[in-house]
């Protein structure tokens, strides 16, 4: 589309929000042309509370399946609508409800932890939810218990292991567009742009965190970036976030750790897509009351201790 259509399509989606009562929310890692007309962008963690807090009648969810759940589940009275309902995460579907029973089966007195970038279904059989954001917090917050399993991401389960000196119970799921993201690419970036510091996000391999000046969530990647002295910044996620980064900040320069990080699921959602959704109120997300109320108990827990 040329930016002239943008413009018409932009004006479309700001009037017909209005009539719908709608909100549209989107994550840090969608299309430039997405973040345009978000009323409110941010990591996992931000949009579930967002979601949770709005009046609208109607959020229009711009991300993947498992954050518009997490929504639906927070507000079961709104409508949430995804402009492209196939948006799914392939880390969250690396664990089954069977595999998380047997694994719970055999570790009866664990707590069981799991990333927010799970099913509600695997979200109905967990102790507590948690985010990039949150999980050294909430895995330091069960110091009482022996056991602490945590799930689906081995990478994320590594780096809260370190942080705090627990031994988890992990599973073997990861982010395939994470693992994209190499140490030689770090040290490459670095090569170029000596005075840059390195941020990643916790799914990245161990030996890429390693290398970071900073490991944290895409939200709070926006946060350092505006707060830092730094002019130059090398960025060890998903390439989408660097939009926002450069809009945010245009005194500064952010450099994508490596092009081949695009998560495929995250580019399903367009402009288009969103006019579509507005006019129809199609593609909605809902989860059935039985599992809702079980998985609602574990993010409500997440918050509780965050
Ligand atoms: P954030 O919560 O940091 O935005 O991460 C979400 C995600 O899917 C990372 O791949
Ligand atoms: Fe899932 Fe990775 Fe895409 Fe995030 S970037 S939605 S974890 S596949």
């Amino acid at each position: 589309m040329n930016k002239e259509k943008f413009r018409e399509t932009e004006n479309k989606i700001r009037e017909l929000k209005k009539k719908r009562d709608a909100v549209i929310l989107v994550h840090n890692y969608q299309l430039p042309e997405v973040q345009d007309v978000a009323d409110f962008r941010g990591d996992s963690l931000e949009l579930s509370r967002m979601a949770a807090k709005t009046d609208a009648k109607v959020i229009v969810f711009c991300g993947v399946h498992f954050m518009a759940e997490t929504a639906s589940i927070l507000c079961p009275d709104k409508k949430v609508i995804m402009p492209d309902v196939n948006a799914g995460c392939p880390m969250a579907n690396m664990i089954t409800v069977d595999d998380l029973k047997k694994l719970k089966r055999g570790h009866p007195e664990a707590v069981v932890v799991g990333y927010v970038n799970t099913s509600a279904q695997i979200k109905a059989e967990l102790d507590v939810c948690c985010t990039s954001t949150n999980a050294v917090a909430v895995v330091n917050a069960f110091k009482d218990r022996k056991e602490v399993i945590f799930v689906p991401d081995k990478y994320l389960a590594d780096y809260v292991s370190k942080q705090t000196g627990r031994k988890l119970i992990s599973w073997n799921g990861f982010c395939p567009t994470h693992i994209k993201i190499l140490p030689e690419d770090i040290k490459r970036e670095k090569k170029f742009h000596p005075k840059a510091k390195v941020m990643v996000h916790p799914e990245c391999l161990p030996s890429v965190v390693a290398l970071a000046d900073a490991v944290l969530s895409t939200s709070q990647m926006a946060k350092f970036a505006k707060e830092t002295d730094a002019k130059e910044m090398i960025i060890g996620t998903e390439v989408g976030l660097i939009y926002r980064l450069k809009k945010d900040n245009p005194d500064k320069e952010f450099y994508p750790a490596s092009e081949a990080a695009v998560c495929p699921n995250m580019k399903r959602t367009t402009q288009e897509k969103i006019l579509w959704a507005l006019e129809e109120l199609k593609g909605e997300v809902r989860v059935s009351d039985s599992i809702r109320q079980r998985a609602k108990q574990a993010i409500e827990k997440m918050l509780e201790i965050v």
